[in-house]
C-alpha cells in the first residue's frame, strides 16, 4: 500500500470521529457541532448533531463571502437545443434567493417536500438550491420516468409542490412534461397543492390557474431571500432509487455529514481544486448528477458543467471533446456506457483529434463496471489516467477510487481500486465469516458509515434496517458481490439482488416483472439482464402464457413492450418479450432466473440440483436462439 494514503485510509478507519471532525473545519456552520458522532442507536448514526449549518450557503453564499462572487459557478451547454448560459458564483446566489422567495410564496416552508421533474437546464440546479435555501426537502424525478413512477414518488413524500417544465429534448423527439405530469396528479392519492412551470421557448404548455403557475409569474412578485438556518440531521433531500421489489426506495441524505464529506471528495478522491473547471456527464436525476453536476462542485467552490445532449447523435461523437476543449474542463466524471456509444460510433477517435484536451487531466468512470476494453481504448485515446470508482445512490460518494488528490495507484484493469477513506470495506461469505483475500463473497461496509451516505430511508426506519443493516450484524450490505485482492483493490462482479444496470440507470427487474404480470394473457414471467456491448445490461422479459389464449405472440409482445415503457418509462429500455412454454424453476417453484441469465449470455453453467424439469432448460436456449438473444 502507498504510505501517504495508507496513512490517510488507516486514520479515517481507527478514529472515524477526529477525522471527519477535522475534515468538518472546512465547510460553514452557523454553529460548530460539538458531537461529531452519536452511536447510541445502532443502525441509526447520527454524524454532527449539534451543527447548524445550511447546503445553499455551503454551495453559494460561502464562496461570495470569501471574496469569489465573480467566479463562474456554472457553465450550461446544450447542444441539443444550441442555448448555452453562464452564471457566476454571485450571479447564481441572486437567481437561487430569487426562486427561494418564490417557494415560500408558494406556501413552501422548512421541511415541506418539492418535487422536481424537469430536463437539464439551469433551472432544475436553482429549483435544487432554492430548496436548500429555505430548508425544503426536494426529490429529484428523472425526465425518463413514467407518470406511474412520478404518482408514487408524489405519494410517498407527499410532496407540497412540484416544480417542472414544459419540455424535454431526446435525440429525434420531443419529451412533452406537462400530459405526464397531469397524468402523475391523476394517479397519486396524495395531492400536491401547486405545479410551477418553467416554459421553454417555442414549446410552451398550457397552464391552468390557480393550481398551476409558470416560473416566470411566481418569480415576478418574488423576493430574495437568505439562507435558513438547519440542524445537521435535517434533510436535504429524497432520492428514489430501484429496491429489491417494484416499490422505490426513499434513500434521505442529511444536512451536514452531505456537504462535509462531497466537498472533501472534491480535492481529495478527484483532484479538484477551487481554480478548476470539473464536469459530471450524468443527469440530475441520478445521483452522479446530484452530488456532482450540483453539490460537490459548488461545495468545493469550482466550476461545473451542466451538459443537456449526449455522447452521441448531438450533433456526433466529438460532442464530449467539444465540450472539454471550449470550457478547459480538468476531470470528467461519466458512466462506461457513455463511452462505449463514443469508441462504436467513432472507434478511430477522429472527432477527438480535431479539439485541443490540453488541460484534460483524468476521465472517472462510475454507475456499472468499466470494462477493460473500454478502459484501454480511452486510456490510449485521451492519454490521460482512465478510473474506475464504485458507489451508489444509497452513499452518495465513492467507496473505492484511486484517491488521485491524495496519490496516485496504479490502475489493475477490472478492479475499482482501493476503499476510499471513511469506509471499511469487507467480503462475507455465506457462512458469516469474513473471506480472505481474493476470495469471493458479498460486499459488506462496517458500521458506522461514513458521513453523507444515508442515515435511514424516507419514513421507513424499518425497511433501511430490515434491507441493509441486518444480514450481517454491524455491516452495510451492499448488494454487490465481488472480493478483495491481496493488495486491497476492489473487484465488484455482480449484484445480489434483482437490480440490473442499463446504461448506468439502475432497474429493478422485479418492477419490470411486476408490470408484466398485469398483462390479462401472460401467466407468469421472469425478467433478466443480460450483457450488451453498448448498454452493458438490457432487460429482456420470458412471458409464459395464460391457457386457452389464441392472441399472437408478437402482438403480445408489443402489448407487454408498451406496458412497461408506460408504467415505468422508456428509461427502461425494455425492447425484447419473448413468449415460452414453461420457465424453469426450483422443486420449491422458485424461477431459476441466474441460470437463464448464464444460458443467455453463452456462459458456462452448472445444471441446478434442485432443478424441476431439466428439459425446460433446452427449451428456452432455442427459444433465445430463435429471437437472436443467444447467437
Ligand atoms: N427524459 C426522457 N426520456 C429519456 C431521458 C430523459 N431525461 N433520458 C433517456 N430517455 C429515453 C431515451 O430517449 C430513450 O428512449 P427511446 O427508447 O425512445 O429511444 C430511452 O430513455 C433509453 O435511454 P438511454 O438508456 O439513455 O439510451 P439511448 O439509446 O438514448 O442513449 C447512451 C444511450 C449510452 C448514449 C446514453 O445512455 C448515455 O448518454 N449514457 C451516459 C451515461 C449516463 O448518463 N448515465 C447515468 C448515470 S451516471
Ligand atoms: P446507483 O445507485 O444507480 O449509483 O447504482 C449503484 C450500483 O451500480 C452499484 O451497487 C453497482 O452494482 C453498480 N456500480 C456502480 N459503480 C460501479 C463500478 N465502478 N463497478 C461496478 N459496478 C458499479
Amino acid at each position: 500500500m502507498n504510505k501517504k494514503f495508507s496513512e490517510i485510509y488507516q486514520n479515517s478507519i481507527k478514529n472515524p470521529e477526529d477525522f471527519w471532525q477535522e475534515v468538518s473545519n472546512d465547510i460553514f456552520w452557523f454553529k460548530k457541532p460539538t458531537k461529531i458522532l452519536n452511536k447510541s442507536n445502532p443502525p441509526f448514526y447520527k454524524w454532527f448533531e449539534d451543527g447548524v449549518t445550511n447546503t445553499c450557503y455551503n454551495a453559494l453564499d460561502l464562496h461570495i463571502d470569501e471574496g469569489r462572487g465573480e467566479k463562474l459557478a456554472l457553465i450550461y451547454d446544450s447542444p441539443i437545443t444550441g442555448n448555452k448560459k453562464q452564471f457566476t458564483y454571485k450571479e447564481l446566489k441572486e437567481k437561487v434567493s430569487k426562486f427561494a422567495g418564490a417557494l415560500k410564496n408558494q406556501g413552501v416552508n422548512k421541511g415541506d417536500r418539492v418535487i422536481i421533474y424537469m430536463p437539464m437546464i439551469p433551472e432544475a440546479v436553482i429549483a435544487m438550491l432554492a430548496c436548500g435555501r429555505i430548508g425544503a426537502i426536494h426529490s429529484v424525478v428523472f425526465g425518463g420516468f413514467a407518470s406511474s413512477e412520478l404518482a408514487s414518488r408524489i405519494d410517498d413524500s407527499k410532496a407540497k409542490i412540484l416544480v417542472t417544465a414544459s419540455c424535454g429534448f431526446e435525440p429525434g423527439r420531443t419529451v412533452e412534461y406537462k400530459p405526464l405530469v397531469e397524468e402523475a396528479i391523476k394517479m397519486a392519492s396524495h395531492k400536491i397543492e401547486k405545479l410551477i412551470l418553467f416554459q421553454r421557448s417555442g414549446n410552451e404548455a398550457n397552464i391552468n390557474a390557480p393550481r398551476e403557475i409558470s416560473w416566470d409569474e411566481a418569480l415576478s412578485n418574488a423576493k430574495e431571500v437568505d439562507c435558513v438556518e438547519m440542524n445537521s440531521n435535517d434533510l436535504a433531500y429524497i432520492l428514489y432509487t430501484s429496491g429489491t421489489t417494484g416499490v422505490p426506495k426513499g434513500i434521505v441524505r442529511d444536512i451536514g455529514g452531505h456537504i462535509v464529506a462531497l466537498k472533501w471528495t472534491m480535492k481529495n478522491i478527484y483532484n479538484i481544486d477551487t481554480d478548476d473547471v470539473w464536469w459530471s456527464a450524468s443527469d440530475i436525476g441520478w445521483i452522479v448528477g446530484h452530488s456532482y453536476i450540483v453539490y460537490a462542485p459548488l461545495f468545493k467552490g469550482c466550476t461545473t458543467v451542466l451538459f443537456e445532449g449526449k455522447p452521441v447523435g448531438t450533433p456526433d461523437a466529438g460532442a464530449f471533446w467539444k465540450i472539454i476543449s471550449d470550457y478547459k474542463v480538468k476531470s470528467l466524471f461519466t458512466a462506461p456506457t457513455a463511452f462505449r456509444a463514443i469508441k462504436k460510433e467513432d472507434p478511430e477517435g477522429k472527432f477527438f483529434s480535431k479539439y485541443d484536451l490540453s488541460k484534460f487531466e483524468s476521465l472517472f468512470l462510475a454507475g456499472e463496471r468499466a470494462d477493460p476494453d473500454t478502459i484501454k481504448w480511452a486510456e490510449n485515446l485521451l492519454k490521460v489516467p482512465v478510473i474506475d470508482h464504485w458507489w451508489q445512490t444509497e452513499t452518495s460518494w465513492a467507496i473505492s477510487s484511486n484517491c488521485t488528490g491524495i496519490e496516485m495507484m496504479k490502475t489493475k484493469y477490472g478492479s475499482a481500486c482501493k476503499a476510499v477513506p471513511g469506509y471499511d470495506v469487507q467480503i462475507m461469505k455465506p457462512d458469516q465469516t469474513l473471506a480472505k483475500p481474493n476470495e469471493m463473497g458479498d460486499i459488506v461496509i462496517k458500521l458506522p458509515l461514513p458521513p453523507g451516505t444515508f442515515p435511514t430511508l424516507w419514513n421507513a426506519d424499518k425497511r433501511y434496517k430490515d434491507n441493509y443493516m441486518t444480514n450481517y450484524d454491524g455491516y452495510y450490505e451492499t448488494y454487490d458481490a465481488g472480493h478483495i485482492d491481496e493488495d486491497g483493490y476492489i473487484w465488484i462482479m455482480s449484484r445480489t439482488d434483482d437490480i440490473i444496470n442499463v446504461a448506468g440507470h439502475r432497474l429493478s427487474t422485479g418492477a419490470i416483472e411486476e408490470v408484466l404480470s398485469e398483462h390479462q394473457s401472460v401467466a407468469e414471467c421472469a425478467v433478466l439482464g443480460v450483457a450488451d456491448k453498448l448498454k452493458g445490461q438490457l432487460p429482456i422479459g420470458l412471458v409464459v402464457l395464460k391457457s386457452g389464449v389464441e392472441k399472437d405472440h408478437a402482438t403480445i409482445s408489443k402489448e407487454c413492450i408498451q406496458m412497461v415503457r408506460d408504467k415505468i418509462g422508456p428509461v427502461a429500455a425494455f425492447k425484447i418479450v419473448i413468449v415460452i412454454k414453461r420457465l424453469p424453476k426450483t422443486r420449491s417453484g422458485k424461477i431459476l432466473r441466474g441460470t437463464i441469465r448464464k444460458i443467455a449470455d453463452g456462459e458456462d453453467y452448472k445444471m441446478p440440483a434442485t432443478i424441476d424439469d431439466p428439459a425446460i432448460l433446452t427449451e428456452i436456449k432455442e427459444d433465445l436462439m430463435k429471437n437472436s438473444i443467444l447467437k
